[in-house]
């Protein structure tokens, strides 16, 4: 079967899964053929012979499946990562939260800090980079995050600096030279319908906070007060500032701020405990 052809088949076999169907099309055509998306242009009168696997990706990717989990990549900030199933893919709006505890980093001169709920490694590697003295102790209860992450910070020669050990929060950990915490933690009510592309496919321990779903952002607030931990660096969902607020005024916790994303929406909190 010609490039054109198949480029052609694809598109309609996703027009209703993707709101890009011809773009998907090419990006999972140019990834199976190692080509890049010119290639496809400048080529599509060239015979494809085992294009049968190729319609194999491309009916996973028509049933929902995310793009980035048939490819085995994700693009986050400014690296590319390993992706699997079981393990969240990153989102774009979670490069704000880095962007705001680097200035923390920066301003502060911080050496050691701690992330919890690693997931595929994103926030950790990005930070790690950024800051070559900058020593990470991330978490995540999820033994499939923690192997990606691992794989993740091995790929990008990190493993001296950002160690990654399966661990509720931040439960028994010295964090005695720890002065940030940062976290992207599940924060979405157990009720909320999602979309099929998320429900059927990223796992339900790195989507959903509890009834509310504030309940494990309002623990891990208490947790690194606890900790005697000076800043908390957190993504929420756009609609929780109004009832962090509040929790923090019953906790006396006086001085913190909110971001937003580029949409303009509430998208996360920086606390200064002392
Ligand atoms: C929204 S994902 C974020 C993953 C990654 N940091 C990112 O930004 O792409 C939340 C992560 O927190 C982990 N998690 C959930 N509950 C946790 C807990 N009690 N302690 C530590 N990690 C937890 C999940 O397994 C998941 O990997």
């Amino acid at each position: 079967m010609r490039i054109r052809d198949i480029l052609d088949e694809a598109t309609l076999k996703l027009k209703e899964s993707c709101p890009r169907p011809q773009f998907e099309a090419e990006l999972l055509l140019s990834n199976f053929l190692k080509k890049d998306r010119v290639y496809l242009h400048i080529s599509d009168n060239i015979e494809v012979e085992n294009y049968q696997e190729f319609f194999k990706l491309i009916d996973r990717r028509a049933n929902f499946e995310p793009l980035e989990y048939i490819i085995g990549r994700v693009s986050f900030y400014d690296i590319t990562l390993k992706i699997k199933k079981g393990v969240l893919i990153p989102r774009p709006e979670t490069e704000i939260l880095i962007d705001r505890v680097s200035e923390i980093i920066e301003k502060e001169n911080i050496k050691n800090i701690i992330e919890v709920g690693v997931g595929s490694g994103a926030i950790s590697i990005v930070l790690a980079r950024k800051f070559p003295n900058l020593k990470i102790l991330a978490t995540d209860i999820l033994d499939s995050a923690i192997n990606l992450a691992k794989e993740n910070i091995k790929e990008f020669g990190l493993e001296k600096r950002v160690k990654v050990i399966k661990r509720n929060i931040i439960d028994k950990l010295d964090t005695s030279n720890i002065d940030l915490v940062v976290s992207n933690p599940p924060y979405i009510a157990n009720s909320f319908k999602l979309e099929p592309n998320v429900a059927n496919y990223e796992p339900k321990e790195a989507l959903f906070g509890g009834e509310r779903g504030d309940e494990l952002i309002k623990r891990i607030v208490l947790d690194v007060k606890r900790g005697g931990i000076k800043y908390l660096a957190c993504e929420m969902g756009y609609d929780q500032r109004e009832p962090l607020e509040e929790f923090f005024k019953q906790k006396k916790i006086e001085d913190y701020n909110f971001y937003k994303d580029l949409a303009g929406l509430d998208r996360g909190f920086i606390i200064k405990y002392f």
